[in-house]
């Protein structure tokens, strides 16, 4: 792992027993989390998706998972449907590792571009993507119903297995 992260810290597939700590983790990290039971769901019907986790062996048992990240694949894009990483794990890399991991795992499976939204003022977001390489391409204004902030539509075209590993391990 990075020399900035524990080497207790390592990403792998999001399993049943995660599904109690994933919600909990949204709900940390998110103003308007995901509603309950959206973690099952995604667990449930995840033919088409990448659910990772990152997991500290170093904390308690039942409170390991410290980033979850959630891509949906819809023909050749994935669209970054949500990630998040616990407060005191931020800043460190975990982030950009995750969606790298995530990213590579799904240009194997075809994907060349990804999208997201994200708001507008979401500069810790915006300062993982557009290091990665996204691009701003559209403005729905006034999207967030909670605060009415604008949502930023976000692209990364020619995904790239091998360079997203190259940046995942160096995260
Ligand atoms: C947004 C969020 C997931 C970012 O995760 P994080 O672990 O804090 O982010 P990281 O430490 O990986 O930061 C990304 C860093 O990687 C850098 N980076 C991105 N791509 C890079 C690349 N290819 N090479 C080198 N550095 C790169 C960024 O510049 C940034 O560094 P900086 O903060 O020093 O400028 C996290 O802050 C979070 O969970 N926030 C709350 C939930 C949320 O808002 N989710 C996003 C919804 S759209």
């Amino acid at each position: 792992m990075s020399s900035k992260l524990s080497d207790t810290v390592s990403i792998r597939p999001m399993q049943a027993d995660d599904l109690i700590q994933a919600e909990a983790l949204d709900r940390l990290a998110f103003s308007d989390p995901w509603p309950a039971g959206a973690y099952i769901y995604e667990y449930e019907n995840a033919q088409n998706s990448i659910l990772l986790v990152a997991a500290d062996t170093s904390r308690r048992a039942g409170q390991e998972l410290v980033a979850a990240a959630v891509l949906w694949l819809v023909v050749d894009e994935a669209q970054v449907a949500t990630i998040a990483v616990m407060p005191q794990y931020q800043g460190k890399g975990l982030g950009l590792k995750l969606l790298a991991t995530g990213l590579a795992q799904a240009a194997r499976r075809g994907a060349v571009r990804s999208h997201l939204e994200v708001r507008a003022g979401n500069a810790a977001a915006l300062r993982l993507y557009y290091g990665l390489g996204y691009q701003t391409v559209g403005l729905r204004p006034g999207y967030y119903k909670d605060n009415h902030e604008d949502a930023l539509l976000l692209t990364l075209e020619g995904l790239d297995a091998e360079k997203l590993d190259a940046i995942a391990a160096e995260a």
